[in-house]
């Protein structure tokens, strides 16, 4: 999380606006504190010294220290203002992806693709990707700070970010606006692959989920999923279908929640604020809230066998 270490070309002309606009400022701070010393030390009271002649006002004075800055300023202005409409240009963008905020994660939609993921937006290098932001609850902000700069996803608005990174790798993410109790824990992970490595991921998210294997753990696991009912604090009974989807167990088209056909495929989950080993999973389905405070998906008192069998399922996911 460093917007000093710009790892492709959105990040690196901010970052390069960032440093001419920084040593501008360094050399204007010697001039001044330059002037205040020279001041302070070569006319100040000595014994002997008479007082010095009284003025009031100095017209050429005046006019020199607000011309200066305002060109200083208006020159400043030509590279930013070109910088704010470079990075609005989604010209050279060669995919679209869609971003929704929810408290308290990110969903990708993969529009053209057909792939609906969460807290892990994978991104092919050196392509300019157009992120469409919006929102499905309150105002989030998305920001990984090597690859560009932040910007707000609005309920019932949809606001443009452009991506693009040299070199595949992890960026991290975070959601930059307070949208509530767990807005510390929202955040993103950016997958950058090669060329090659992103069809395949394409190719794979495009299939349904894995069968887990008759009478094992993990096939125990997905009739839980599809079938289980289970009772929260509040009282009130809960399917996982209810909110989750997987495709090719159950068909939805609102999802309230993260999709998980292919979790396992993905390294974090829980808002990308956990890595996905199996033993973050069962911590997380012992009692989401504790985890990630207010978070939708409620404690859900499943026993230890249920578990451990819905982890094993969920690890298939891949
Ligand atoms: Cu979403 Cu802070």
């Amino acid at each position: 999380m460093d917007s000093l270490d710009p790892a492709g070309p959105i990040a690196r002309r901010i970052d390069s606006l960032f440093w001419l606009t920084f040593w501008v400022a360094v050399a204007i701070f010697f001039v001044v504190e330059g002037a205040i010393l020279v001041a302070a030390i070569f006319f100040r009271d000595r014994p002997k010294r008479e007082e010095p002649k009284q003025t009031h006002g100095n017209p050429k004075l005046e006019v020199a220290w607000t011309v200066v800055p305002i060109l200083i300023l208006a020159a400043l202005a030509v590279p930013t203002v070109k910088t704010v409409f470079d990075l609005t240009d989604t010209s050279g963008s060669e995919m679209t992806i869609e971003v929704i905020g929810h408290q308290w994660w990110f969903e990708y939609v993969y529009r053209a693709e057909g792939i609906t993921t969460a807290n892990v937006l994978v991104i092919p290098e050196d392509t300019q990707v157009a992120l469409a932001l919006t929102s499905d609850d309150v105002i989030h902000n998305f920001w990984v700070p090597r690859l560009n700069g932040k910007r707000y996803a609005v309920p019932g608005q949809v606001t443009t970010l452009l991506l693009q990174a040299d070199d595949p790798g992890e960026y991290w993410g975070q959601c930059g606006e307070f949208c509530g109790l767990s807005h510390s824990l929202m955040r993103a992970r950016v997958q950058v692959l090669t060329a090659a490595a992103f069809d395949q991921w394409v190719a794979d998210q495009q299939l349904p989920a894995a069968e887990p294997a008759a009478d094992s753990l993990a096939a125990h696991g997905l009739e839980l999923f599809q079938t289980g009912l289970f009772t929260a604090d509040d009282g009130v009974s809960y399917a996982c279908t209810q909110c989750h989807v997987i495709a090719g167990v159950n068909d939805q088209t609102a999802q309230a929640a993260p999709n998980l056909t292919h979790f396992a495929s993905r390294n974090v989950f829980a808002g990308a604020s956990l890595d996905r080993t199996a033993e973050n999973v069962a911590r997380w389905l012992s009692n989401p809230p504790a985890i990630k405070p207010g978070s939708y998906m409620p404690n859900l008192n499943l026993s230890q066998e249920e578990i451990t069998s819905l982890v094993a399922y969920l690890e298939t996911l891949n």
